[in-house]
């Protein structure tokens, strides 16, 4: 891989000035995510999600935005996976998404709490009943013996539901991620980049102010 070291693009699409940027950071992510589901209508809603073990190290793994409001971002997931555990020792996580085709990356710092059952309950029976059984099927982040091992639960799950609605497992559900900290980056030519954060105060007012790229 020696060509890593070469590889090199300026970033010229766009600017993202103060006078440009949304008040509220969430109006300014609803805009960047309506832009990149244009381009990326596949991806566009895939983010980095981290969380730290209790020995301070990072884990990061890709998981896919399902809702947004003004006061959080919501993904779903398996509460005994890796991520599950570690938020419920440290809810204080980081997300990340990286537009490619728009020279884009949003950064966020927050804390994640589980949905009430309900919001998981109304998002779990909006799934492909494929992935339904497949909640049932994964100890997701366990290790297993073999591939065989999810193909004989998922015909045991298979006849537990047939004929019936699949319910949601109880250690399946949603996570709002309520942030304290935002930035927006839009790469510029010359490796000047903007780079716009929004901090909250204690009246829950946002304010932004520029980073040096
Ligand atoms: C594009 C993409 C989307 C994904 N979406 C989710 C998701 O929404 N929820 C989820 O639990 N895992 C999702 N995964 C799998 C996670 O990246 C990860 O492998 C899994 O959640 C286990 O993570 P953990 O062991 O750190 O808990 C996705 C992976 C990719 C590549």
């Amino acid at each position: 891989m020696k060509d890593l070291g070469l590889v090199r693009k300026d970033y010229s699409m766009q600017q993202l000035l103060e006078t440009d940027a949304h008040e509220n950071p969430f109006a300014q992510l609803e805009h960047w995510l309506e832009d990149a589901k244009k381009v990326d209508p596949d991806n566009y809603n895939a983010m980095t999600l981290s969380t730290v073990d209790d020995n301070g190290f990072p884990n990061t793994r890709v998981v896919l935005l399902r809702d947004l409001s003004r006061r959080g971002i919501v993904f779903y997931t398996n509460y005994q996976s890796i991520k599950g555990k570690e938020i419920a020792d440290n809810p204080k996580i980081g997300v990340n998404f990286f537009w490619s085709d728009l020279e884009r990356q949003v950064r966020i710092r927050g804390e994640a709490r589980k949905v009430d059952d309900a919001v998981s309950d109304a998002y779990f029976a909006t799934r492909p009943r494929e992935s339904q059984i497949g909640a049932w099927v994964s100890e997701q982040s366990m290790i297993i013996a073999s591939r065989e091992v999810l193909e004989k639960r998922t015909k045991e799950m298979e006849a537990r539901f047939e004929g019936v609605d699949v319910p949601r497992p109880p250690f399946w559900g949603g996570y709002t991620v309520f942030p304290i900290y935002f930035e927006f980056w839009q790469g510029r030519t010359g490796r000047l980049h903007d780079r716009l954060s929004y901090r909250v105060d204690a009246d829950a007012d946002w304010y932004i102010e520029r980073l040096a790229p």
